[in-house]
């Protein structure tokens, strides 16, 4: 090992590199071009390579499974195509009676998904139990032909943000990986997602992972009706940017009802023109992605799974809630 190796290996950059003839970060009083800039350069290529041998695959997809006659189904499952709905985006009282019954059976759902997790399982095999579950449920896992998405859940494993399709990979000790479990049941979709540790996770991922919970529950805790909807997101990315963490903008939390994407859009960063004030009644899901390092995301060929541009870890977390007089109250949890 030559000295040049050594130093890379045990430097390790700052995340803001400086400009060629700005000071080096090494407070060497040299210039970055003449001090560790050759070496920064070795070591982001080294780490690309890291990442990349490690990235998930695309696997073989099974065969869809199918759904007993006897379940009620969304109007999606045989085209694929979901009506438009009623476009409202407040409740009645009996729409949300069927609205906390199709919740907490997701919140089960989930629960039992997750304690299922372990090291060699495939993701396949999760959505075989998922799939299971929704019909002991007596439902329809919404996910399943919806705009002909193939599968009963979404597993998102390491640097993949959401949208992972369930396939014949195994969970490897140490991943982390995402269920985001929907469940239609009485003519209602509930929608709520974790991110679960598939045997014993690094550090870095366990903070990302407890600071993506908290990001949702300070985005459920700026709920208040009168408010705008953009208070959400304002909340989650201060929270998140204390970590240096950076939130997903390409994908948000959506109204829910009747229909699983609802009108209602709710971005997990501030945007100004999400304006909307927060009415008592509205349901709507709150499903903050943070990732280790950039927000952007590519999407691989299958058209569906979205990964982080670099390639780091991210995470997420998703409840559906309803506006109360008061502020939310989080419907996909287990009374
Ligand atoms: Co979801
Ligand atoms: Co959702």
């Amino acid at each position: 090992m030559n000295q040049a190796t050594t130093k890379a290996a045990s430097a390790r950059p700052p995340q803001k590199l400086p400009r060629p003839n700005d000071a080096c970060w090494c407070a060497s009083g040299k210039k970055y071009k003449k001090c560790h800039q050759e070496l920064d350069l070795e070591f982001a290529k080294e780490e690309r390579k890291r990442l990349d041998l490690n990235r998930v695959k695309p696997g073989r997809i099974s065969p869809m499974r199918s759904v007993p006659d006897s379940i009620a189904k969304p109007d999606y499952w045989k085209t694929g195509v979901p009506g438009r709905g009623t476009g409202r985006t407040v409740r009645t009282p009996e729409e949300l009676v069927r609205m906390r019954h199709a919740c907490t059976a997701a919140a089960r759902i989930l629960r039992k998904a997750g304690a299922f997790v372990k090291p060699g399982l495939t993701t396949d095999e999760i959505d075989a139990y998922v799939h299971e579950l929704t019909i002991q449920e007596g439902g329809y896992p919404s996910p399943l032909n919806y705009r002909g998405y193939p599968k009963s859940v979404c597993t998102s494993v390491n640097e993949v943000i959401c949208h992972g399709i369930p396939d014949d990979r195994k969970l490897v000790d140490g991943d982390i990986v995402n269920l985001d479990v929907t469940i239609f049941l009485e003519g209602m979709h509930g929608d709520t997602n974790a991110t679960f540790f598939v045997g014993e996770v690094d550090e870095e991922s366990k903070q990302l992972v407890r600071v993506t919970h908290e990001c949702l529950m300070q985005g459920i805790a700026a709920v208040k009706p009168g408010r705008p909807i953009n208070d959400i997101g304002r909340e989650i990315e201060r929270h998140a940017e204390q970590f240096g963490y950076g939130v997903v903008r390409a994908y948000c939390g959506h109204g829910i009802s009747e229909t699983f994407h609802a009108p209602l859009q709710i971005p997990h960063y501030y945007d100004p023109r999400s304006n909307t004030k927060m009415e008592v009644g509205m349901t709507f899901t709150i499903e903050p992605m943070i990732a280790l390092g950039t927000w952007e995301e590519s999407t691989w060929d299958d058209e569906w799974t979205a990964v982080t541009k670099d390639l780091k870890r991210t995470a997420q977390f998703e409840h559906t809630v309803l506006v109360t007089e008061t502020g939310a109250e989080i419907l996909t949890q287990e009374s």
